[in-house]
């Protein structure tokens, strides 16, 4: 992972892995099968690289020859995708951690405002002491990131990290703006935003090309 002086919080990943697949995503002669599998194993490589940090405990357990002390994980975890698009980058990640609980929040962006409108949530209960991942996979105006993170304080959330795949400086300027505390965790940053709001260059809608409408 790199950071920037100017936003050390957004960490970027430089895996090979991520950057190789990366660019088959952004491909637009990649079919939504394969779109949908990169994006899949796009997410848990960036949530390999957002858990690194995740609080340890002792934990003793008997091998079949003697005792030894080990770990386990402090916290559960929990991930909340973004609807639509966030879903998209669930399975990847439940099929390596099937303890992860999974909470969301339904936001779409309103294509003339480009503002974020809310209409669905749902998260486990006792949220406020899980690790929480914010997941989407576009981070544009960063205005639904930024609305979805406040959503997750107001329901108590302390341990909170966003993992995005791609993200646009003016998304970032404005994610940080608003949760400077809040870590960001990419797979890319690129270079701006269209009039529509869109990524550039990045990969066209991301939500139409995992679910193929
Ligand atoms: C896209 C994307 C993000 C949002 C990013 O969702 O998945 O949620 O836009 O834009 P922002 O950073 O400018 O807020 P979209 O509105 O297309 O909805 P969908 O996921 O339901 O397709």
């Amino acid at each position: 992972m790199k950071t920037t002086v100017e936003w050390p919080n957004l960490h970027l990943s430089a895996h090979p892995l991520v950057q190789a697949k990366l660019t088959r995503l952004r491909d637009r002669d990649t079919a939504y099968p394969e779109f949908r599998r990169l994006m899949e194993e796009i997410s848990l490589l960036l949530f390999y690289e957002a858990s690194g940090a995740l609080e340890l405990a002792s934990a003793r357990v008997q091998t079949p020859l003697e005792p030894v002390e080990g770990k386990r994980l402090v916290r559960n975890l929990v991930l909340v995708p973004i609807l639509r698009a966030g879903l998209g980058m669930v399975n990847g990640i439940k099929h390596m951690v099937p303890e992860v609980r999974v909470g969301m929040l339904g936001m779409y962006r309103d294509e003339e405002t480009l503002q974020p409108v809310y209409y669905y949530q749902k998260l486990p209960p006792g949220i406020e002491d899980m690790e929480v991942f914010l997941l989407d996979p576009m981070l544009a105006t960063g205005g639904s990131s930024a609305a979805a993170a406040t959503r997750l304080k107001e329901a108590g959330c302390r341990r909170l990290r966003m993992v995005a795949i791609l993200c646009a400086p003016e998304g970032v300027k404005a994610f940080f703006a608003r949760h400077p505390d809040v870590p960001v965790f990419a797979g890319g940053l690129d270079r701006q935003l269209n009039d529509r709001g869109f990524i550039l260059p990045g990969l066209g809608d991301a939500g139409d090309r995992y679910f193929g409408t």
